[in-house]
């Protein structure tokens, strides 16, 4: 039984590391050694140990817990994360602050909150009564993937908030948006590391903050040095008269809450201020310790912000300007052909080595035929790369006056680089096919990587890495292959333990039992993505019943258009892909239908969208009423029953007016919806 001086003393180690740890994640202010901070660590730890019933939920030592028994799972945020857009030049930055002005009638200089805008990956953390409940990645903005056991081992992440009456009580319910990031020196230490042993190289910091907040192992997340801003927040409870009434001040809050922010945040009267403050960040940019793309200016007060609202899935308040693209020159060493799932063959620059705006860039997609053509660009060339944030390098045009002695003009390849079969070029297509579908081991690679995918048949441990190892070692010859492997077969492969082998052959065995549209998505029919395939699935209860089913029959389908229609029916008459298709059937294949609600308000309606949405993406609301029963239609006619639409609505809606169509605008149809 613990002693009232083991309470005291817990409770006491606690506050005190809680203390240190906000002095130096926070404030960067550490006050003490870290072997001290270790000692300390370490007293409680035993302490807790030896009185378990001591340890509590929040204690500083909980940072690392147990992984989630089954992938990862969905989070609906309490309010959608938005998204921003973007001025790319001074000019664009005056308009966006000539239009606030305007709209809220203002005749003064508008006060700005000027932050720097970090490339790193978007969370949103949730507190109940304040103690971190839930957290999650943005996902599509509305809803995320559940990541709480990998944000609770961040050191710099408060699983309690300060308490602090006197400043701000703290709402019963709040959730605060940031940035995870890695700093520039730790991702290459990490890289550097990963080299040496093997592993996954990380092409940005971004990515390797992504890589290790997506990780079933919190041991993996925790061995991983990731930081964290907060720059908003979402739902709050609390009344405004007990908080700040503008951002800047809000993110003084959330430092004495404990949350990081980022230091170099200033507010700025007129959009001059902000103008000089993005070249003040610009200059700094080279000593940050962390990378950013841009700075995002936000109209500092709320009552303003409340007032401006939102287009779409950005608000009017803010606004990001992008630092400029960065170009580099370098050399074309070859130019080599990737085989895409459905044949397609890509050309891509293989280049000298070159570091673009703090990333070195060793390739850069050509995209097609007609864009080799168009650059003219040959081997040995030396060529202009341009890199702009998230956006795949680039080969803008070749530089003449350095390319001396140029080769002959680069030719279109006529066999594929991966299985020498003869290519083709269909016509209007810009494309070159490999035709060999499985037959060919590039194309091979990515229809696997395409089936085992997480909107697909969604088999966890199936990567690039795995998959291109089970080909070349012949383990499997065709996608089907998959479900006949076995443990002895990759336990002698590199990288692979009998843990991690049982993991994968039980994962590929549950993935049997899955949805029709999952599988018809899976089978990757060109044309067919998520929705068609929940159409087809809606429609054909049975995949034997979608194999019989004529073109006529796919033309009556909701949304499914004469191209479609024909690259269904050639899938399922070419004799292979039946036979694929039984022998998965054979190997114990449990398909269910979607289910279908025929009560709802929208059931045998035909109806037409038009505009966009901020709770659902367009294709997420065309999902919600097809499986509600509606046919969801392109174009407003007299049959159309309803059109929904969204902001910024398009033609259709004058068409729906002229026609008396009864128009239902987001929230109406969520509501009919639900
Ligand atoms: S505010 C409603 N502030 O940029 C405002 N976003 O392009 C929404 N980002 O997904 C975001 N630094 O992840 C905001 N200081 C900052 C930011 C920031 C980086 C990211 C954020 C968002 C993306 C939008």
């Amino acid at each position: 039984m613990p002693k009232k001086e083991d309470h005291l003393r817990v409770k006491k180690l606690s506050a005190l590391i809680r203390n240190h740890s906000y002095k130096y994640h926070v404030l960067d202010e550490p006050e003490i050694e870290d072997s001290k901070y270790d000692q300390l660590f370490q007293e409680l730890l035993s302490l807790e140990q030896k009185f378990p019933e001591l340890l509590s939920k929040t204690s500083p030592t909980q940072r690392i817990g147990s992984k989630p028994s089954t992938g990862f799972k969905k989070i609906t945020h309490g309010m959608p994360m938005l998204s921003l857009d973007n001025a790319f030049s001074i000019k664009d930055l005056e308009d966006f602050d000539k239009r606030v002005t305007e709209r809220l009638v203002l005749k003064e200089n508008l006060e700005y909150c000027c932050e720097p805008k970090l490339d790193g990956v978007a969370v949103n953390l949730f507190y109940k009564k304040g103690v971190l409940d839930k957290a999650a990645t943005r996902g599509d903005g509305t809803i995320g993937e559940d990541i709480t056991h990998n944000i609770k081992t961040l050191p710099s992440v408060p699983l309690e908030l300060i308490k602090n009456e006197e400043i701000a009580k703290i709402p019963n319910a709040l959730e605060v948006r940031g940035e995870v990031f890695i700093e520039s020196f730790e991702f290459k230490k990490i890289n550097e590391y990963s080299k040496e042993s093997g592993k996954r190289i990380f092409a940005n910091p971004r990515n390797a903050a992504a890589g290790s907040l997506r990780q079933l192992d919190p041991e993996v997340t925790a061995s991983r040095p990731l930081k964290l801003f907060i720059h908003g927040y979402g739902i709050s409870d609390s009344s405004p008269e007990n908080i700040p009434n503008n951002q800047f001040d809000m993110l003084q809050l959330f430092k004495m809450w404990g949350f990081p922010t980022n230091p170099e945040v200033k507010v700025a009267i007129g959009i001059n201020t902000c103008i000089e403050y993005f070249s003040y960040i610009e200059d700094k940019r080279k000593e940050l310790p962390y990378e950013i793309d841009g700075v995002v200016y936000k109209v500092n007060k709320f009552n303003f912000q409340q007032r401006l609202g939102k287009v779409s899935r950005a608000p009017r308040w803010a606004i990001a300007r992008k630092f400029p693209a960065e170009t580099g020159k370098t050399r074309v060493n070859s130019i080599s052909y990737q085989v895409g799932r459905l044949g397609s063959v890509t050309p891509v620059a293989e280049l000298e080595p070159i570091k673009v705006g703090g990333v070195t860039i060793s390739n850069a997609s050509l995209h097609n035929f007609d864009e080799v053509d168009r650059l003219d660009v040959r081997e040995g060339d030396v060529v202009i790369i341009k890199r702009a944030g998230d956006v795949i390098p680039q080969v803008t045009k070749v530089d003449l006056k350095d390319s001396v002695k140029r080769k002959p003009k680069t030719k279109l390849p006529k066999i594929c680089p991966s299985c020498g079969s003869e290519l083709f070029r269909e016509e209007g297509e810009a494309a070159l096919r490999c035709v060999k579908a499985q037959e060919c081991p590039a194309q091979l690679v990515e229809i696997i990587k395409h089936f085992v995918s997480r909107n697909a048949m969604n088999i966890e441990g199936l990567g690039d890495k795995i998959i291109r190892l089970l080909i070349n070692n012949k383990i499997i010859n065709n996608v089907s292959d998959l479900y006949k492997i076995k443990e002895e077969d990759i336990i002698k492969l590199e990288g692979f333990a009998s843990k991690s082998s049982s993991n994968l052959i039980n994962s590929i065995g549950s993935s049997k039992e899955t949805s029709l549209q999952r599988f018809v998505y899976a089978l990757g029919i060109r044309e067919v993505g998520e929705a068609t395939a929940l159409n087809l699935a809606l429609n054909f209860n049975d995949i034997k019943d979608l194999i019989k089913a004529s073109r006529e029959d796919l033309l009556e389908i909701n949304d499914i258009g004469p191209v479609a229609a024909d690259f269904i029916n050639d899938y399922f008459k070419n004799t292979e892909n039946i036979e694929l298709v039984n022998e998965f059937m054979t190997l114990g294949f449990k398909l269910s239908p979607p289910k279908k609600d025929d009560s709802s308000n929208f059931s045998g309606k035909t109806i037409v969208i038009t505009g966009s949405f901020t709770t659902y993406s367009r294709n997420e609301l065309k999902e919600q009423l097809i499986t509600r029963g509606a046919k969801v239609t392109s174009s407003v006619s007299n049959k159309t029953d309803f059109l929904i639409s969204g902001e910024k609505p398009g033609s259709k809606f004058s068409k729906a007016q002229e026609l008396q169509v009864k128009i239902l605008d987001e929230q109406e149809a969520i509501d009919l919806l639900s």
